[in-house]
């Protein structure tokens, strides 16, 4: 396999190679990551990169998409009944595209935003004073309960009425509660503003029914599909019909040239697999194995913010810990734990060596870990981060968690 590329340029076909043996063999715990099927990967690694398909479905700029409206538009019912949407568009290349998307089609320069804080599980482009988008429209930021995740919505009722925000964004990045889309509706229908719900971290979740769907609820939902969904790189609007117009106009040609046609088969791969019943055998102990670690992680005296988590994902205050979240990820990635350090709420550190780090559960489940492993993750955590100094001992749990991903292999059939 890779056998022309090993010959035409030996550079990247090292990296990839040693790529796939780190993949292999070490635990992904990042809670935005996972291990998208051999099916997703050889539709992305296909012939269709190499065509030109501006505009949608019977609706071309260039010839020759009779195949690549035909990928589309499967990739479009598909994400249709997944989701029990209205409208879909599949083609935004990423999460970041489709959100900016969607405050293009909704929103005029200078709109108010309300979403939330990014300390307290947002996400960068819920309007983040270092991105772009932050420039465009005036964001309003509403917090959640520092200790139990709640979201008030007295504090944001409030917060709408005074501020009269254009777009109401529930849906985050850090955040491991459920979320109640009622009470941010029906704020929204109280000063009219738009429904959008970012479900990028939690679509796997949600269209196996583990997780609330705001897909009818809201006027509009975006998400990654690479995340819980476990696809290819990428991202996707659902939305009323009647704005899907203006979605697809700020989608192309508001904002994107050709779509990637790759990538969209890839997309239609994905929600095929999810609609699959095995998907929600997954989707179901991506949960159980996040409360186990959690668990597992509170009898170490672990503090978890936000008390616990309801969903995939976890994060831990290591104030207590005496370890910063950089020295943590570090320290873990020694013994080939892969996690990502991250802000807590009220951090008082900085962004790039904050005082928590989020461990999520996907990619470990997709590969068959359940919640015995889940004991054994959070005594390897306890022990790295007792003995971030020792060596020795680090080279001692890295023989174990390697042990554990032999068992458990990921990509047998992948031989670079
Ligand atoms: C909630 C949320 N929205 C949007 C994004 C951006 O997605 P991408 O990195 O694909 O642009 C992320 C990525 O982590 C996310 O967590």
């Amino acid at each position: 396999m890779l056998d022309h590329l090993k010959k035409t340029d030996p550079e990247t076909y090292a990296f990839l190679q040693q790529e796939l043996e780190r993949q292999k063999n070490t635990l992904n715990l990042i809670a935005s990551e996972n291990y998208a099927s051999l099916a997703v990967l050889e539709a992305l690694g296909s012939v269709a990169t190499n065509k030109y398909a501006e505009g949608y479905p019977s609706r071309r700029y260039y010839a020759g998409n009779t195949y690549i409206d035909g990928i589309e538009a499967l990739a479009i019912s598909r994400a249709k009944s997944l989701f029990n949407a209205e409208h879909a568009n599949v083609q935004p290349l990423s999460g970041a595209p489709a959100n900016l998307a969607v405050y293009t089609a909704l929103l005029k320069p200078g709109d108010t935003i309300l979403s939330l804080d990014l300390n307290y599980g947002g996400h960068l482009t819920h309007g983040s004073p270092v991105t772009a988008v932050s420039h465009f429209y005036r964001f309003v930021h509403y917090k959640a309960d520092k200790k139990t995740g709640k979201i008030d919505f007295v504090e944001v009722e409030a917060l709408a009425k005074k501020e009269k925000p254009k777009l109401i964004l529930a849906g985050y990045s850090s955040y491991s509660k459920e979320i109640d889309y009622k009470e941010f509706k029906r704020i929204a229908d109280l000063v009219g503003a738009y429904t959008m719900a970012d479900i990028s971290h939690i679509a796997g979740l949600i269209v196996a029914g583990e997780m609330q769907n705001p897909t009818l609820l809201f006027d509009v939902v975006t998400t990654t599909t690479h995340k819980t969904l476990r696809g290819p790189r990428g991202g996707l609007i659902l939305c009323k019909e009647k704005i899907a117009f203006l979605i697809d106009k700020a989608v192309f040609p508001g904002l994107q040239g050709g779509p990637h046609p790759h990538s969209l088969a890839a997309k239609a791969v994905c929600f095929q697999e999810a609609l699959q019943p095995a998907f929600r055998q997954y989707a179901k102990q991506i949960k159980k194995n996040a409360a186990a670690l959690c668990k597992a992680l509170l009898k170490r005296n672990f503090t978890i913010v936000f008390g616990n988590t309801e969903n995939h994902l976890l994060l831990i205050d290591l104030t207590n810990k005496n370890i910063s979240g950089k020295q943590a990820q570090d320290s873990l990635e020694k013994v080939g734990l892969i996690v990502n350090k991250n802000v807590i709420p009220e951090d008082t550190r900085k962004p790039l060596d904050p005082s928590g780090i989020r461990i999520g559960t996907p990619a470990v489940t997709t590969r068959g870990l359940k919640e015995e492993h889940m004991e054994m993750i959070a005594q390897w955590i306890d022990e790295v981060i007792q003995n971030s100094n020792d060596d020795a001992k680090l080279t001692q749990i890295h023989r174990q968690v390697q042990k554990l991903a032999q068992q458990f292999p990921i990509y047998k059939e992948l031989n670079y």
